[in-house]
């Protein structure tokens, strides 16, 4: 059977993917840069508008972090902004299950499901690190190894809390003067190691039931997390055979949770880069890459890796003929660094410079080869051929994808892949329903 493809906008986030240097890149803070994001998005029938999270400047050898955006504004006062300003398209937004408390973001999302008619869907992560918890009262209290079970008792009690209400008890019959058909709606009591709280939920029961809940994590603990529980994944994993064992692995997982395979949906970020031809896409790509990747990026890439400071680091050279640094602080705080990723820093250190040798890469060249290069290149057939090809092959079942210039980057797409997609009767040429499990295909709760 042909699969549908699903499709959703990312807003350019806080890393070198994001130019902000080109001349056609607006603000990443002011309100008229995510109305003109949210339009261009739901002009092309997307699925929905994501959020990232990120709740500490980052740092690295103790200075901000400026080579990319700094700062960014709150996510549910911008989605309830985008929510006035758009009709059918999802509103997703990342919050932590970590410095939060349910009973407050219950709230947020209810009230987000009320005023955008059905749209919201929560990415529930668990964050990164102590150095973001150090913003919060707690300080970075949560041990590694209690984010996931702190994160499920967290998803728990919100359930509980959407589900307090029964979507019948509000009558506000003004003949009779009775509000509610209930005596007690919203009542909750949750006690875990994590929560003790108790009272009534104040939110009646909001268009979706319950939000559209997101995962992104990538541990075994994640993936279980997300295949008990989630109504989709946002994963890294959008290249073919890396996608698809990702794809393989997690739906696998679903029926040990009573679930089936449609029951999660998989959907990787994923980056373009569109020329008149191929051979065009392909030489802006590689001017793209090179913006994303200014010399003192690598150098800070590098940096990560080793955990050395390199200032004078001449990065047209090879890397380091040193083994990065094992122990102590990360030099980086609050960033997805290279080093968090690498499981073994010497291993991937060995084969940066491996690559970099074979192929006589500098070691900027390398660090534009190894990060974040574009998921698809190509003139607009070429692109639209691919994702089709990649969904129907189960890579996913869909892509969030980040343009690489605030706020105008994804036109192009829907103005040229989109319509070629459409043709082939793989994407909507309308939205058929008005809430967000409407375009996700997925059920609404009992
Ligand atoms: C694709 C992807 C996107 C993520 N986005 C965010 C984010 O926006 N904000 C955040 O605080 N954490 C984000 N996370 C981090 C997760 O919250 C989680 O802390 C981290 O991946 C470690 O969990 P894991 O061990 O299961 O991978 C993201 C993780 C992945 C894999």
């Amino acid at each position: 059977m042909t699969k549908q493809i699903h499709l959703a906008a990312h807003f350019p986030g806080v890393n070198n993917t994001t130019v902000w240097s080109d001349p056609a890149a607006g603000s990443h803070i002011e309100f008229e840069s995510f109305r003109r994001f949210a339009q261009i998005a739901e002009r092309g029938k997307f699925d929905f508008l994501f959020l990232a999270e990120g709740l500490r400047l980052r740092e690295q050898k103790g200075q901000i972090y400026d080579l990319d955006v700094v700062g960014r504004p709150d996510t549910f006062t911008v989605l309830a902004a985008l929510a006035a300003v758009t009709d059918r398209i999802g509103l997703t937004g990342t919050i932590n299950s970590t410095f939060n408390e349910p009973y407050e973001v219950a709230r947020q999302f209810a009230s987000l499901d009320h005023l955008s008619a059905g749209r919201a869907a929560w990415n529930v992560v668990t964050s990164w690190d102590r150095f973001t918890g150090e913003n919060f009262r707690r300080g970075g209290y949560l041990a590694q190894e209690d984010r996931y079970e702190r994160a499920r008792a967290f998803l728990q009690t919100t359930t509980e809390l959407f589900d307090s209400w029964n979507g019948v008890e509000v009558v506000a019959d003004q003949e009779n003067g009775r509000f509610l058909d209930s005596a007690a709606p919203g009542r909750f009591r949750h006690q875990d190691r994590f929560f003790d709280i108790e009272g009534q939920f104040n939110v009646p029961t909001s268009p979706q039931g319950r939000p559209v809940v997101f995962q992104a994590g990538d541990s075994d603990e994640g993936r279980n997390f997300a295949a008990a529980q989630a109504d989709a994944i946002f994963s890294r994993y959008s290249q073919f055979d890396e996608g698809k064992a990702f794809y393989t692995d997690v739906k696998g997982r679903l029926p040990g949770f009573g679930r089936a395979p449609e029951d999660l949906l998989i959907l990787p970020a994923a980056s373009f880069v569109l020329g008149d031809t191929d051979a065009e896409a392909q030489e802006i790509a590689h001017q793209v890459r090179r913006l994303q990747v200014s010399p003192q990026t690598a150098i800070n890439f590098i940096e990560q890796l080793w955990n050395t400071d390199l200032s004078d680091f001449d990065v047209d050279g090879p890397l380091p003929a040193f083994d990065p640094v094992v122990e102590g602080d990360s030099i980086a705080k609050g960033r997805a660094s290279v080093r968090q990723l690498a499981k073994d820093p010497v291993a991937l250190a060995n084969e940066w410079r491996a690559r970099a040798e074979a192929e006589k890469l500098s070691a900027r060249d390398l660090v534009i080869e190894v990060t974040g290069r574009q998921t698809f290149i190509g003139s607009p057939a070429t692109v639209a051929e691919t994702i089709n090809r990649f969904v129907q092959e189960d890579v996913s079942d869909g892509f969030i994808l980040v343009p690489h210039i605030t706020p105008d980057g994804l036109a192009p797409f829907v103005d040229t892949v989109v319509p070629l997609l459409q043709e082939r009767g793989v994407f909507r040429t309308d939205y058929e329903g008005t809430t967000l499990r409407d375009h996700l295909g997925l059920k609404y709760p009992a």
